[in-house]
């Protein structure tokens, strides 16, 4: 499977939301990361033709998606961003509901329905009300819809926003374990969402593609860009008037500043070792 994205372009009126992209997939798992209105929920409505765009092509084993129409539809899988729920449903009959839309029946139907259940650990619950569930339950329920009718290519706004660390690694190792022989895509601003399970990330930013390449490239790239510099609490808050991006890190040696750049001030020591997907974050994504 090749998914050719080439000169993709979305404008909103005036305002150029996404930036020519030219980009190519195969089967694995794409995390797609940028800050708040970078592109992401853009790029990804033009995957699935939920939005009209400006220009470009996207194509799937070489033919236009918008001339393969259903063809195309019925191969994928969406998990939208905002949650539109119907409250009175159980989560067996959300799903039983997706799937008809789907063209999903019968057996078929009921049989997915039940594996998706299990898979997501959500089958004891199945005859519950949507209301009544919680917030990871209920983007379990949707990452379930995502997967009925064994989509290839899954589409994943955001995930586990909104979610508690032990419900956003449930929802990870559930993507990990559905994603073989798919070209799966999941946007986000979280890291960890993706730092273990993404075969490449994709950085986003003001509607352009900075850099795609594997989280061990990625992290390479920033070699002797990330420093630290030790501090009190009190010195905090003078470091993050100083330096404009960085994170604060509590060991337990105590606190550390954390910031990037191409020349790191003499007050930081350069970190050589273990630097991470989130130092990537800062130094493409978050520098101005
Ligand atoms: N319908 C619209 N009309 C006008 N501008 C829009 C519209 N939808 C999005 N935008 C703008 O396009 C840019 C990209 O938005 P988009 O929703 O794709 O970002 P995002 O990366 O998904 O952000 P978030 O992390 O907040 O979900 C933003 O500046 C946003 O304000
Ligand atoms: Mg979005």
């Amino acid at each position: 499977m090749k998914l050719e994205i080439k000169g993709l372009s979305k404008k909103y009126g005036d305002f150029q939301a996404l930036k020519a992209l030219n980009v190519e997939f195969t089967e694995g798992i794409y995390g797609i990361l940028g800050p708040n209105g970078a592109g992401k929920s853009t790029f990804m409505n033009l995957l699935t033709d939920n939005l009209k765009r400006t220009a470009g092509e996207i194509c799937l084993d070489g033919k236009e998606i918008l001339s393969l129409g259903k063809e195309y539809r019925a191969k994928l899988g969406y998990m939208p961003q905002q949650q539109g729920f119907y409250e009175q449903f159980s989560a067996m009959e959300f799903l039983r509901y997706i799937g008809k839309l789907k063209g999903l029946k019968g057996r078929k139907l009921n049989g997915q329905i039940e594996e998706l259940l299990t898979k997501v650990n959500l089958y004891e619950i199945r005859h519950s009300p949507m209301s009544s569930l919680s917030g990871g339950m209920r983007q379990r329920v949707l990452l379930a819809q995502a997967l009925l009718g064994k989509p290839e290519i899954v589409i994943m706004d955001e995930p586990t926003a909104g979610l508690d660390p032990k419900e956003r690694i449930n929802i990870r190792n559930i993507v990990a374990e559905i994603s073989k022989d798919k070209i799966v895509f999941i946007a986000t601003h979280v890291v960890s969402d993706i730092e273990c399970i993404a075969s490449k990330v994709l950085l986003l930013k003001k509607g352009e593609l900075i850099r795609m390449e594997s989280p061990a490239g990625l992290i390479a790239s920033v070699r002797g860009k990330a420093g630290e510099i030790p501090c009190t609490k009190e010195e905090l808050q003078k470091l993050q008037e100083k330096y404009v991006t960085g994170n604060t890190i509590q060991r337990q040696e105590g606190l550390f500043f954390r910031i990037v750049g191409d020349d790191l001030p003499p007050e930081a020591n350069v970190i050589w070792n273990n630097l991470t997907l989130e130092d990537v974050y800062m130094y493409y994504l978050e520098q101005s």
